[in-house]
């Protein structure tokens, strides 16, 4: 799949669209990347679920979304009139969740991929726990690329393991035709004065600038340990918020971006990440973006 430019939301920074569509042209993306979404319609956890943290943000939403039925009626209409290609993030709590949402979107004419979200950090049940263990991931990817017979199927990690490139590995080999990475880190703030957890759930993500520097290591571990040698491509995530950023994701391995968290200081950036993306190349005198795609030296 060949997309406009690299640039997309992050799931669950950018709902379906409409909500943003005051801020920014997001016809001017490579792709948009929706909300999670599952089978049934879920509340999410109870308040407090979002709260910024210094060069960062902490947020523990619970997977809040409409649900398959609602998606397909009233959202798939709203993004269909963006003339992107739209990847739906797909949450559940089983296997059976997932591929029942997974199929269903076979026949969505703008969905062109699906991203399997098997790292959500903040669900009680499910969640994190299919992509933690290779094993899960192997078993899990491996049954949604039965369903995923036209969508592409994108497998977002998450970072709260010890070995990322050993996930990596084990959603390549069972079938991952993109790997996006990285999804929060599991976290925590205290509120002093109640001796609580801020958040309702306890624990949150930690996304935005302050996981940069990991998100890009750990982008350039996978890229060269894993994805290089399989020809997978990477969406890269954490904390871009300007053009310097995104540049980093590419050179360390990243062929698509995600941003998330800056969406919520500044919608425009992404606008600015695209055209700074552009003057680098042209400064440097690379052609093409697809120049200079993993190539760190180190
Ligand atoms: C408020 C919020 C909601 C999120 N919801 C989802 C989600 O529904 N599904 C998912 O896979 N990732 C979700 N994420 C994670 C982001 O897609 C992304 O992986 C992460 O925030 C790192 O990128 P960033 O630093 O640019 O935000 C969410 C992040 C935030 C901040």
């Amino acid at each position: 799949m060949t997309l406009a430019n690299p640039l997309m939301t992050a799931s669950g920074t950018c709902g379906y669209a409409d909500e943003y569509a005051d801020f920014v042209d997001l016809t001017q993306l490579g792709a948009f990347v929706t909300k999670s979404i599952t089978a049934k319609p879920r509340a999410g956890n109870n308040y407090q679920r979002v709260i910024e943290t210094r060069a960062g943000m902490l947020n523990a939403i619970g997977l809040a979304n409409v649900g398959l039925d609602v998606f397909l009626a009233e959202k798939v209409p709203l993004l269909a009139a963006l003339a992107l290609p739209v990847f739906v993030n797909v949450a559940g709590t089983t296997v059976d969740d997932y591929l029942a949402v997974a199929d269903a979107l076979e026949s969505v004419d703008i969905v062109r991929g699906v991203e399997l979200n098997i790292s959500c950090p903040n669900v009680k049940a499910g969640g994190i726990q299919f992509g933690t263990d290779p094993e899960q991931v192997r078993l899990i990817t491996g049954e949604l690329r039965k369903v995923c017979r036209t969508n592409i199927l994108i497998v977002k990690l998450s970072p709260n393991v010890t070995d990322i490139a050993a996930i990596a590995a084990a959603a390549v080999d069972a079938g991952a035709d993109a790997l996006s990475m990285i999804n929060t880190f599991t976290a925590m703030a205290v509120d002093i004065d109640t001796r609580r957890p801020v958040l309702a759930n306890g624990t949150g993500g930690l996304s935005g600038p302050a996981i940069r520097p990991i998100a890009v290591y750990m982008v350039h571990k996978v890229y060269t340990q894993v994805a290089q040698a399989a020809g997978v491509p990477i969406i890269g995530m954490g904390g871009i918020q300007h053009a310097h950023d995104a540049v980093e994701f590419l050179l360390a391995g990243a062929t698509g971006l995600a941003v998330g968290t800056a969406l919520f200081v500044e919608p425009g950036c992404l606008m600015d990440i695209r055209d700074g993306i552009g003057d680098y190349l042209d400064s440097h005198g690379f052609a093409s973006v697809t120049d200079i795609i993993g190539t760190l030296e180190v």
